[in-house]
């Protein structure tokens, strides 16, 4: 049995009906329920926060993460990623109002994505003071507790309806496939065919092996 950590919320409502595309049946699961196993009980599937998977990757409770990239980043572990899967699109952005102009090279940005941040405004040898939120980060530069944001973008209505604007795009996102080294040594032949029946749901055009 493949074990798999999945990021609920978003990403969970597409990766059910996926994994059905790729072959899995399941039972109609509890709304509250933490651990999903199909019903030729091949996978268990653990429902875990999007930041803790990579968390649950790494510890080798589970021998494989779906996430999405932006969770990768921001847990700074180095973790196999085999596979994107055709869902979960985002990006990652920074945000503020229209005309937005940065003053003496330093900036304050309020985000749930400090690592993503930091690494950005790194690279553009800005100065910056990151506010750490953990949700509504829209709300901070209409309040003046940030002029920028950087969050992810989906539709772009959240931005939209609150006056702001992409000012510059830092990744894309998408769910990612990551696995446990460990496990995979050991349960190879098993964690193949997952990926194989993964492969086959995404269709060729939509794989990209990264590694
Ligand atoms: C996410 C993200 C944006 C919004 C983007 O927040 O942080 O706020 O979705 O989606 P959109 O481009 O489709 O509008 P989420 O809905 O997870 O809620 P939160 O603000 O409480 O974190």
């Amino acid at each position: 049995m493949v074990k798999v950590a999945l990021a609920k919320g978003r990403l969970e409502e597409e990766a059910f009906p996926f994994l059905e595309r790729c072959g899995f049946r399941f039972e109609e699961k509890g709304e509250r329920s933490l651990i999903v196993t199909d019903i030729e009980e091949s996978l268990k599937i653990f429902i875990v926060k999007p930041a803790d998977v990579p968390t649950y990757v790494s510890s080798g409770v589970v021998d494989v993460g779906i996430c999405g990239t932006d969770s990768i980043v921001e847990s700074q572990l180095k973790l196999i990623q085999p596979m994107k899967l055709p869902f979960g699109k985002a990006k990652m952005v920074v945000s503020g109002f229209e005309g937005f102009k940065m003053k003496n090279g330093s900036v304050t940005v309020a985000t749930k994505f400090p690592v993503s941040a930091k690494l950005y405004f790194d690279s553009k040898g800005v100065d910056v003071k990151i506010v750490k939120l953990n949700g509504s980060v829209e709300l901070a530069p209409l309040v003046g507790l940030a002029p920028l944001i950087v969050d992810i973008v989906q539709t772009g209505r959240t931005l939209r309806e609150n006056g702001l604007s992409i000012l510059d795009e830092i990744y894309p996102i998408s769910a990612v496939v990551t696995l446990n080294d460990v496990s995979y040594r050991i349960k190879r032949g098993e964690i193949l065919r997952f990926l194989e029946r993964l492969e086959r749901g995404c269709g060729r055009e939509d794989l990209d092996r990264t590694r």
